[in-house]
């Protein structure tokens, strides 16, 4: 093991003693310690759920990349593994930037990163040069292939981008042979996703480009996953610097691309496009087939452009989403909480057709920081308001918002506690036609992530709202009425 892992590990396990359990979300992935931003080699292997993750253990800020590991046998109680992965070698000593995994033949893991080192140019600017590189290992412990990086520059299609080539997600092909899907910087300075095929997984050649963003979504599409999904296949990817218009909001968003790939020839023909997560802190979501043949999504629950809102002093930060199982209804991604989630439902209070009113309303038992709960809401004829608030005490909430005529949810934190200028609320154009809302809150000490219409649209939204805020209270600006069902989680 090289120094920089040991004293990564040996780091890792002095600060992480020091985190209280008690200040870290219930049933959501924070790191070990320190800073935590894309999942990373998810995948089933020797039994389990592995997911790493983007990793700083020094600091709760990003910088120079590590692999974080930790395992589950249901994705909602995980256990930290030492970490996997340092930049310790000269084609990754800026970073172990991200990545997937696969089980070898042979029952080893196979992890699959962008290795990133920095050069220096003749008018003296710094750029990346982005490389793939694999290490293999038992589950917990990892060895860096010495033939690294395995897809080096030489191996790129012309003029694409040697700077912006990143983030391998790896399968096997129906003949049995390995795929990569690699983001890239086409030469009109936007996103395209490259294939490589191996049958070995260590040698790689060029297949195909997947499919080109050619500037419809942002700019540099990030992290891509690909994967059949019933009778279709879907490409996700995270682009940057996107405008808003249609679903789609400003900034780094989640693109869901459903269409057709053709084995032969490695490409993907799109037949539709939608936002994979309307709310403010969803980005780089990685997806892993169960052992039961379920398909089921991860995503980072936080965005680059609002990463600040913590306060210095905080024990970690960075989390991952409630793991969400995929399926496509209607030729749509609908996406809900993966039947694991299910089993967490303890004991359940339940009220039928409570009246709603300009003054707000509270249930007995209704209330918390850690439930889930569906609500349905159902305005009358002269309401154009409703509202659910939760994380809720004096001068706290975070405020669900359901505007009747206008058609929209919206998700407001700027009453969270957060003490930044930066983005607070969200809102979305509601799909379904019916003024009758169903909504699945799934509540965590530091997130809110809404399921509107059985999983047609998600909202995701991180929250450091003071723990003792745990109201939850309804109310409408006209005649209104909510079924509501809240469940404790046997944590
Ligand atoms: C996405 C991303 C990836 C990259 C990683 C670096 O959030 O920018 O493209 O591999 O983060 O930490």
């Amino acid at each position: 093991m090289s120094d920089l892992l040991q004293k990564a590990r040996n780091h890792e396990a002095r600060a992480a003693a020091s985190i209280d359990a008690g200040a870290r979300p219930a049933f959501h992935l924070t790191p070990y310690c320190g800073w935590m931003n894309d999942p990373n080699g998810f995948s089933y292997y020797g039994g389990k759920y592995h997911l790493f993750y983007q990793y700083n253990p020094y600091d709760i800020h990003w910088n120079t990349m590590h692999w974080g590991h930790a395992v589950s046998s249901n994705l909602l109680h995980w256990k930290y593994l030492p970490a996997a992965l340092a930049p310790d070698e000269a084609y990754d000593c800026n970073g172990c930037f991200s990545g997937n995994a696969i089980e070898l033949d042979d029952g080893r893991h196979l992890l699959v990163y962008t290795g990133v080192k920095q050069e220096k140019m003749e008018d003296g600017k710094i750029r990346d040069i982005q490389v793939q590189c694999v290490a293999v290992g038992d589950g917990e412990n990892y060895e860096k292939y010495e033939k690294n990086p395995v897809i080096g520059s030489s191996k790129l299609p012309e003029g694409a981008s040697r700077s912006d080539f990143r983030d391998p997600k790896i399968w096997r092909l129906s003949d049995g042979r390995f795929c990569c899907a690699l983001a890239n910087r086409a030469p009109d300075g936007s996103g395209q996703i490259l294939l490589y095929t191996s049958g070995d997984g260590f040698d790689w050649d060029f297949w195909s480009v997947l499919d080109a963003n050619e500037n419809r979504f942002g700019k540099m599409w990030e992290c891509p996953d690909f994967f059949r999904l019933g009778d279709k296949f879907v490409l996700l990817v995270s682009p940057q610097d996107m405008v808003c218009g249609g679903e789609y909001k400003n900034g780094n968003g989640t693109v869901c691309l459903i269409g057709d790939f053709d084995e032969k020839t490695g490409k993907f023909v799109e037949c539709s496009d939608q936002t994979v997560d309307s709310g403010i802190d969803f980005y780089a979501p990685q997806t892993v087939l169960s052992p039961d043949g379920r398909r089921i999504m991860i995503g980072w629950m936080q965005n680059w452009d609002t990463c600040p809102i913590r306060e210095e002093g905080s024990p970690w930060a960075g989390q991952m989403s409630v793991p969400r199982e995929l399926f496509i209804r209607n030729g749509r991604l609908f996406q809900k909480p993966a039947k694991e989630f299910d089993e967490l439902r303890g004991k359940s209070v339940s009220y039928k057709d409570v009246s709603l009113s300009s003054v707000p309303t509270t249930l007995a038992d209704v209330s918390g920081r850690v439930l889930d709960m569906e609500v349905t809401l159902r305005p009358g004829a002269d309401c154009n308001v409703c509202s659910v608030k939760v994380a809720e005490s004096g001068d706290f909430y975070t405020e669900i918002i359901y505007r009747v005529r206008e058609r929209t949810l919206t998700v407001d934190r700027r009453h969270s506690g957060s003490r930044r200028a930066l983005l607070h609320a969200m809102e979305c154009k509601i799909l379904c036609a019916s003024s009758e809302l169903p909504l699945r809150i799934v509540l965590d000490k530091n997130s809110v992530e809404v399921f509107m219409n059985g999983g047609e649209q998600a909202m995701t939204t991180a929250i450091y709202t003071p723990l003792d805020a745990d109201g939850i209270s309804f109310s409408a600006d006209g005649s209104a009425s909510a079924d509501v069902e809240k469940f404790s989680l046997k944590m």
